[in-house]
């Protein structure tokens, strides 16, 4: 028999004919612990308060937080990533290391709200610096890296009493790994892990993030964070921080940073998550508020391709809510 051209032998389209036949034939999967949900807590705030460039989203107060960590933990999210947004900020982002500061306690909120639900406490001095920077600063202004390491290394053991698991270490500092590891494990804290921020560019993504945490950042990160044109640089980054003692390595933002991790999948054997950023998620509520596309599904889609391309963790500002679809689906 020859080949007829208008009678295709190969027919792909055959495990696509109805919703079950795409259902068992999917290769990747959402499920509700494998995201994290990124939460911003103000200090004194009486009530959570609106954040204009990231609708849906609030600076939590004491007992929303409260409710919104209980929410994700019945709804079987994987974690909470905690950031604090501080009433007074200086130099050295002191307030960064104060056991009652806002990040601290809110940690301890978290922890007492749901002790089965792991906490991420963001380690990195942005939101306490009066400068906005991610550490402190030399004589000439310039982010001063191994003055840094010594900041993050006393915060580290403040977080880690407060009971945070895990330290999500976002600072990009040369050398912050196996300086926290080490802290940690002198101060007894063997068992907190670290979230390493291995591969997070300098991101204009990031936007929305600086107005929920009041950041006084002039300026730009560009002398730490990465430059979105390298690709290999991730490699490298990530490579020493796995050396360093890394737990589990994140690649941010994700979205359009989906080749990196990909990649990182393809190199290390820890658990790889992707930070799905407040510009990202921004993006497409105000697509989806325009009536440009359907929100849930552009949702679905965005997150699927970060898992799709290896991400096994990922944070979102969605994280509770797609984790409730996810619930109605079974
Ligand atoms: C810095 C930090 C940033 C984000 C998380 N941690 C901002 C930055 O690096 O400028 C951004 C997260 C987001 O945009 O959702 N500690």
């Amino acid at each position: 028999m020859t080949y007829d051209p208008f009678h295709p032998i190969h027919r792909p389209r055959r495990l696509r004919t109805t919703p079950g036949m795409r259902n068992l034939v999917a290769e990747t999967r959402l499920h509700p612990a494998e995201l994290v949900l990124p939460v911003f807590v103000a200090e004194g705030a009486a009530d959570p308060r609106p954040i204009a460039s990231l609708p849906g989203i609030v600076q939590h107060s004491r007992s929303s937080l409260v409710d919104a960590v209980q929410e994700a933990y019945e709804l079987g999210v994987g974690a909470v990533m905690v950031y604090g947004v501080p009433l007074t900020k200086d130099a050295r982002g002191t307030g960064a290391l104060d056991p009652d500061g806002i990040l601290t306690q809110a940690v301890r909120w978290c922890v007492e709200a749901s002790p089965q639900l792991p906490v991420i406490a963001d380690l990195c001095l942005d939101e306490f610096t009066d400068h906005g920077h991610c550490g402190v600063l030399d004589e000439s202004g310039r982010v001063d890296n191994d003055a840094t390491l010594v900041q993050y290394a006393a915060m580290a053991g403040v977080l880690a009493d407060a009971g945070a698991g895990i330290l999500g270490a976002s600072g990009m500092m040369d050398g912050q790994i196996g300086a926290v590891r080490s802290a940690l494990d002198d101060g007894g804290h063997t068992d907190t892990a670290l979230l390493a921020y291995a591969a997070k560019y300098a991101s204009a993504f990031y936007g929305p993030f600086r107005e929920a945490v009041q950041s006084s950042l002039v300026g730009d990160r560009f002398t730490y964070q990465q430059d979105p044109a390298n690709a290999r640089e991730s490699v490298r980054e990530v490579a020493l921080d796995v050396a360093e003692g890394a737990d589990i390595v994140m690649v941010k933002p994700a979205l359009a940073y989906l080749d990196v991790i990909a990649r990182t999948r393809a190199d290390v054997d820890l658990p790889v998550a992707a930070y799905v950023v407040s510009g990202e998620y921004a993006m497409i509520e105000a697509a989806a508020a325009a009536g440009a596309f359907d929100r849930r599904r552009a949702i679905e889609e965005a997150l699927t391709s970060v898992r799709r391309a290896g991400a096994g963790i990922l944070a979102t500002y969605w994280a509770s809510e797609v984790a409730g679809w996810l619930r109605e689906r079974r």
